[in-house]
């Protein structure tokens, strides 16, 4: 059975000329855009930044599978940021704070084997498996703690504080600090999502600065007295063939782009997309709530494939490459975008609509693929498990509040963050778990 994804967009591209995917109101809505550029324009040369976007599933597949080719070190950055700016940031980390080292996502093989091996070992599943019965209480206490209101803004009170807790708490901050943590990865969101200005990207670094500050501390407390948190693994583990631990240069780049906007930010926007897409789809809430043993799994994969968090990310040409008769230059950037790959037709039947049927749901790229999938996954999934669950066996029926929502996304050319969730409910009777 399929249910329409009753999305409403602001602007409709009639051809691939009229594609900007730097225009904030294509952003809100990029679904007409990609379906234009997967059929007229596979590999599209982007006019400001410079990207080659890719936006076919079988080209992603096959590029994510060819690091040697697609590499993640970054040697350039977009055209349209002048280099003067790069530079003036990397003074203030140097003079101010630490200069962030290339993240785990940054780095190529060997050393990126060599690091990950570290994460896997600090991700491990029976340390995911011991945070369970945690992340579903705190789940149903969230929840509990607004259910006598008959109203919440979700994105607020339950999809920002969820995984931001649950991952502050193995990075060593306490949850009375959740939100100056959320002012920070914020501000690496902006900056990350290329739409500022010099002044906002220099506010942005002095954020991440301020953040250095906060967790430096916590890293010397930890290597003095290690305890059981992932941040402990990460600060005293050695990486075996780098005869070291990671040094703070290191820890603090992991600490914003993994840890925080990995691992909290993404989930963050799956949880509220998923009862967006509830919402805008009541048969589709109906059928999940009559059995979600069956159809909660499916349901969270399509949440991740139709409203990818990560709606694109990059790599670099190591060679000349000619894809669909383009011929992409060594050393361009290419943007892979999983959103418009998890709606391929060619892949996907039916790709706009949510399907809690659906047979290859879990194929979707919305975590990536190859070498450099997401690390994360197997702690989103439980997050979105848990927090799915609380949401189907708290609340009986449940509408967005009229008059209160535009359903407005940060603009931001990699990342998908809807900005605030309100919705109206009527909690069921019984009692959890
Ligand atoms: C719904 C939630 C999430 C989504 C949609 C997501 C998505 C992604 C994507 C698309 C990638 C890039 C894959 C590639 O380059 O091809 C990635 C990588 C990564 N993610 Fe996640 N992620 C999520 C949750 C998490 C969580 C909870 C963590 C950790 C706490 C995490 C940590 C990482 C790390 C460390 C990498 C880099 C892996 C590498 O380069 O080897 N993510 N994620």
């Amino acid at each position: 059975m399929t249910f329409i994804n009753r999305m409403e967009c602001p602007i409709v591209p009639r051809s691939v000329a009229e594609v900007d995917l730097m225009d904030v109101e294509i952003q809100e809505c990029p679904y007409p855009a990609y379906k234009a550029l997967r059929e007229d324009a596979p590999v599209y040369r982007d006019k400001l930044t410079g990207f080659y976007v890719l936006t076919r599933y079988d080209d992603l597949r096959a590029v994510l599978k060819d690091p040697a080719t697609f590499s993640n070190l970054r040697p350039r950055g977009p055209d349209h940021i002048p280099p003067e700016r790069m530079q003036l940031i990397a003074k203030l980390f140097r003079e101010k704070g630490w200069l962030p080292s290339p993240t785990l996502s940054g780095r190529d093989d060997p050393d990126h084997k060599q690091m990950r091996a570290l994460f896997d070992h600090t991700f491990r599943a029976s340390k995911i498996k011991l945070m369970d019965p945690y992340v579903r209480d705190l789940s149903y206490q969230l929840i509990e703690d607004f259910i006598g209101d008959g109203r919440c803004d979700w994105v607020r009170q339950f999809a920002v504080p969820m995984p931001l807790i649950i991952i502050g708490k193995q990075m060593g901050a306490p949850e009375k600090d959740i939100w100056r943590i959320k002012a920070w990865t914020d501000a690496w969101v902006k900056r990350l999502g290329l739409m500022q200005t010099d002044e906002e990207a220099i506010w942005s670094a002095e954020m991440e600065i301020e953040q250095q500050h906060y967790f430096q501390p916590i890293f010397e407390q930890l290597r003095r007295e290690p305890n059981d948190t992932l941040l402990s693994e990460l600060v005293n583990r050695e990486i075996p063939e780098w005869g070291r631990k990671l040094n703070d240069n290191e820890l603090h780049a992991e600490m914003t782009a993994d840890t925080f906007v990995g691992g909290s930010e993404t989930t963050t926007n799956a949880l509220s997309a998923g009862i967006m897409l509830l919402a805008q789809n009541p048969d589709c809430f109906a059928l999940l709530k009559s059995d979600p043993e069956q159809y909660l799994r499916t349901f969270i994969e399509e949440v991740l494939r139709l409203e990818g968090p990560v709606q694109g990310l990059q790599r670099f040409t190591t060679r000349d490459v000619t894809l669909h008769d383009v011929t992409i230059p060594q050393g361009s950037v290419v943007n892979v975008r999983y959103a418009a790959a998890n709606r391929d037709p060619a892949h996907f039947e039916d790709p706009d609509q949510l399907n809690l049927t659906r047979k290859n749901a879990a194929s979707h790229l919305g975590f990536g693929s190859g070498i450099h999938a997401c690390l994360g996954a197997p702690l989103a999934r439980r997050e979105l498990w848990w927090g799915f669950t609380a949401f189907l066996d708290r609340i009986e029926d449940f509408r967005l509040t009229p008059g209160h929502n535009q359903l407005r996304h940060v603009p931001n050319f990699y990342l998908r963050c809807l900005k605030e969730l309100h919705i109206e409910f009527t909690p069921k009777k019984r009692s959890s778990s």
